[in-house]
């Protein structure tokens, strides 16, 4: 579960990007964050991966206190949610097995399971064909793929994503959005996606989060109207 309680975040400059946020995502919830261009998006993914600390208010993903972590102890706590951003950040020098097969190497699994899973990983995404193929000589849609796989290796019950079909053509956006629905339905991850398509918010509908200038203005569940005060 994930709990944002009266978070607010004001940057150094003073820009107050989020104001008094109070939401909860239960677990296996797929959810959009949609909302114009610095209206706080990004800012809430970055509370959620522990990139940023809230200024005041309290972030709960899976009982760990995010706002709370040693700056020593992000890292660790990364490892264990899932994260995609927009331009992929594959590492160029390693294979799609390679990078995939990294993000277990780090928490020290062994050999043997980890070549099983990347199997497993690569079936999953459908990058069967490309296990040894460098991510310079994938299309964007398909190192999406290989980042989303690396992301979910691990098993994480969070999958955060931010605008992770931003760069790409309505065919691959349509991949990726089904790709995801899968991850949510078979591995029963909690989605949070941050979206300015309004095309797939329309055509997937998810519950669905709208910032406005750092305030959440709607909160509408599946096309229909849920709470807000
Ligand atoms: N590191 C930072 N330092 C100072 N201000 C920041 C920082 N990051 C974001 N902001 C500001 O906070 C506000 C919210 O930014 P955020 O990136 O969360 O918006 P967004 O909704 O993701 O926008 P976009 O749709 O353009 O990605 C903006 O006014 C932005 O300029
Ligand atoms: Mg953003």
């Amino acid at each position: 579960m994930i709990v944002l309680e009266n978070i607010s975040k004001e940057y150094k400059n003073g820009v107050h990007a989020l104001r008094d946020v109070t939401l909860t995502i239960e677990d296996g919830e797929f959810v959009y964050i949609i909302g114009p261009t610095g209206s706080g998006k990004s800012t809430m993914i970055k509370l959620l991966d522990g990139e940023e600390i809230p200024t005041s208010g309290r972030v709960l993903v899976e009982n760990t206190d995010v706002g709370k972590l040693k700056h020593s102890k992000v890292p660790i706590y990364r490892r264990n949610i899932g994260v995609v951003y927009q331009d992929y950040r594959l590492l160029p020098r390693l294979t799609v097995f390679e990078n995939i097969a990294f993000a277990l190497e780090v928490i020290g699994m062994k050999k043997v399971d980890i070549r099983r899973r990347v199997r497993e990983v690569l079936e999953l995404v459908s990058l069967e064909d490309k296990a040894k193929s460098f991510p310079s000589e994938l299309s964007g849609g398909q190192q999406q793929r290989a980042a989303i796989g690396r992301a979910i290796a691990n098993h994480p019950k969070v999958l955060i994503a931010d605008e992770p079909t931003g760069n790409l053509d309505p065919q691959k956006s349509k991949e990726i959005m089904e790709l995801l629905e899968k991850i949510n339905e078979v591995e029963n991850t909690t989605i949070v996606m941050v979206t300015h398509d309004s095309t797939i918010v329309d055509r997937y509908k998810k519950r669905t989060i709208c910032l406005e200038e750092g305030y959440v203005v709607a909160d509408i569940m599946k096309g229909g109207y849920l709470k807000h005060d």
